[in-house]
């Protein structure tokens, strides 16, 4: 396997429960919360696992913003790159994991071959920019209310991700 490294952005720590559930799940990986993330970070490893949380009106995680300009100058191609997002789906039901479709798209950009999109069956919100072709971008997790699904759904998109990488 690849060099592979996990990045997330999580203000009350949900996005950090699920990169280190994906990690646990994927092994042999490491892990980095982006507030301490390099631009050497984006070089050195092969394979990148982008997540964050949803603020604001369909923000990204706010320490994901000064380590954006990294990710939009960063050569990925070659690189493969998977994205999950956090959200609420209820409360915030026009913007859910909006965050998600931002990591995706920047990725894209950059070059890089993405993997992991997912159903968006067993869902209800109004509408998402991480979803694309009916399909979210990446994995979708909601703690505030589907918390009891989390660990089944990182289990199945790990075990999907995982030949790729
Ligand atoms: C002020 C506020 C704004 C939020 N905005 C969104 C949003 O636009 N879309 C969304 O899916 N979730 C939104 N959320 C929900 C959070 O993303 C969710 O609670 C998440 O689990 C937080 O993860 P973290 O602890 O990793 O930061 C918002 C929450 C708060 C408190």
């Amino acid at each position: 396997m690849k060099k592979t490294v996990i990045i997330y952005g999580s203000t009350t720590g949900n996005a950090a429960s699920a990169a280190e559930t994906i990690a646990a799940k994927l092994g042999n990986c490491d892990i980095k919360d982006v507030s301490t993330a390099t631009k050497d970070d984006l070089e050195n490893y092969d394979n990148l696992i982008l997540g964050s949380s949803t603020w604001g009106d369909g923000d990204l995680q706010d320490d994901w913003y000064s380590f954006l300009p990294n990710l939009k100058s960063a050569n990925l191609a070659g690189k493969t790159v998977a994205v999950f997002g956090v959200g609420d789906q209820y409360s915030y039901s026009t913007t859910y994991v909006n965050s998600m479709g931002e990591l995706y798209d920047t990725a894209k950009a950059a070059g890089a071959k993405i993997v992991g999109e997912t159903s968006t069956e067993g869902y209800s919100f109004d509408s998402s920019t991480a979803v694309r072709n009916d399909k979210f971008v990446g994995l979708a997790l909601d703690y505030d209310n589907q918390s009891d699904l989390s660990d089944s759904r990182i289990d199945s998109w790990v075990k999907q991700i995982l030949p790729e990488l």
